[in-house]
């Protein structure tokens, strides 16, 4: 579906984010014909480069960072005239007053503000966009996370925005809500009569959310080090894809229905107890350095693995657990979210002893791999009696939709177009955002006033033993990470 003519200001153009995820996926946008006539992307940056320059290095960072089928058709040089760049100083008044002639006056040119820079600087760059003029009524604003490192900074930031545009002029982007297979865990839910009605404490005996990568964070110890996988993922991501597996059917498909219901649920998120936590950290081996040597701090104590048990205090999910986990160096990597039910209420078959009770579990996998499995119980084929075995429905999303489902927008790809179009429903709420920090804040509090040491674990694996009993003392299972 094609959008109105754009005006899209990128600051921090020439940085990491723009060059990997932005204008790669704004070039495969324009290669799928959804950029219009007229739609111009301004870089805007400390550096002093010229337009000419800017190209060139919009124009490797595609051959470097670009994915996906080739561009048909329109070439690439055709992307290069929609960019343009101006040179500023985000603490500074130079560059704003040209930077502002640059756009357009014109009601049907959407005019967005891509914040691709560290949140110290969303406050410097929202005031000097209304102090010069270059904000509007409807102009948009993009925000990158870290969206703070507390609940204290996060609400900062919120006040430092509100100051200068309203909530609904605000696009706070988490990307895992721009996956395709994440916003199917809603038509799932809620576009199936079968799933609905056994959704719920009385049928689901647990649920598991795995964010595996095998990636470490080479390249990206310094910032890593002052977060962690509580702050990098959990606060954020895990929690995303929590709201979306727990919260109550939204009255519509609209942005503030959604966004309700989701902070109803990481406000009736618990406290987690110490002891339903595992911190761990990758040592060496594989040949790769460990946490400590990325991270160029030999004492760190930052977490490069957690897991997780968490409860939701409501009506729907009273007593059934939530396990969460993610880690770096892992054995595969694997996002995948698993609902298991609990068995039927009484056996009309005779379970051997050690034979396992049958239960039905629903994986669904979110990367790589997309797709949904049910596991089924049925007899065992043969004449051995009735005994029973359980087999997978299986589904991979590419193969029941064909070459379509492959080729979908990334997230970055899906998530800008939805600023253009003013779509909020995948964007996080201030609120949402601050909930979330209010349940993460006295966990890491907790870890810093008894100065807790990850468990270490070996690169490659599934995270250190202790998160294996965390679901063992329970009498459950992780899902085995392959
Ligand atoms: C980012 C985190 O937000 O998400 C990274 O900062 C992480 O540490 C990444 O690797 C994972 O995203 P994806 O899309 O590769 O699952």
């Amino acid at each position: 579906i094609p959008v109105d003519r754009f005006d899209l200001v990128i600051f921090g153009g020439t940085g990491d984010l723009a060059r990997r995820k932005i204008l790669p996926g704004l070039y495969r946008r324009f290669c799928a014909g959804q950029m219009p006539d007229g739609a111009r992307i301004i870089g805007a940056a400390r550096s002093d480069l010229d337009r000419g320059a800017f190209q060139d290095m919009v124009r490797d960072a595609i051959t470097e960072f670009g994915t996906g089928a080739p561009c048909e058709g329109a070439t690439l040089d055709d992307f290069l005239e929609t960019l343009d760049y101006m040179r500023v100083d985000a603490r500074g008044e130079d560059g704003w007053d040209a930077l502002k002639d640059m756009l357009r006056d014109d009601s049907d040119v959407v005019r967005a503000f891509y914040f691709s820079v560290g949140p110290g600087l969303f406050g410097d760059i929202a005031a000097r966009l209304q102090s010069h003029g270059l904000a509007t009524e409807d102009s948009r604003v993009v925000v990158e996370k870290p969206f703070g490192r507390d609940l204290g900074s996060a609400r900062a930031l919120n006040a430092d925005l509100a100051q200068h545009f309203r909530e609904d002029q605000i696009y706070r982007i988490d990307h895992y809500l721009g996956k395709e297979t994440v916003q199917n865990l809603m038509a799932v839910r809620f576009g199936n009569v079968l799933f609905e009605p056994l959704w719920n404490a009385q049928f689901v005996d647990h649920i598991q959310i795995t964010v595996a990568e095998t990636v470490s964070v080479e390249g990206r110890g310094a910032y890593y080090d002052k977060s962690g996988a509580m702050r990098d993922m959990v606060q954020n991501h895990l929690m995303q894809l929590l709201c979306l597996i727990a919260m109550e059917p939204p009255s519509r498909f609209d942005p503030d229905a959604v966004r309700d219901e989701k902070l109803k649920v990481i406000r009736a998120l618990a406290p987690v107890e110490p002891h339903h936590i595992v911190r761990g950290q990758y040592e060496a081996g594989g040949g790769v350095a460990s946490y400590r040597d990325h991270a160029e701090n030999p004492k760190s104590f930052t977490e490069s693995f957690i897991a997780l048990r968490c409860h939701i205090e409501n009506w729907r999910w009273a007593g059934v657990p939530f396990y969460l986990r993610t880690g770096k160096r892992m054995k595969a990597r694997m996002s995948e979210i698993t609902v298991v039910f609990k068995p039927t209420r009484h056996s009309i078959f005779d379970i051997g002893e050690g034979e396992d009770v049958h239960s039905n579990m629903l994986h669904i996998r979110l990367q790589p791999n997309e797709g949904m499995t049910l596991d089924v119980t049925i007899k065992e084929p043969g004449p051995g009696g009735m005994r029973l075995v359980t087999v997978p429905l299986d589904m991979t999303f590419s193969e029941a939709l064909g070459p379509e489902a492959e080729d979908v927008p990334d997230a970055y790809e899906r998530l800008i177009m939805d600023v253009i179009r003013g779509n909020q429903t995948l964007f996080m709420r201030g609120d949402e955002v601050e909930a979330a920090w209010a349940w993460t804040d006295p966990i890491i509090a907790g870890w810093e006033a008894r100065a807790d040491v990850p468990k270490p674990y070996e690169p490659g694996s599934s995270g250190p033993e202790d998160a294996l009993m965390l679901m063992h003392r329970d009498g459950r299972r992780w899902r085995e990470i392959k």
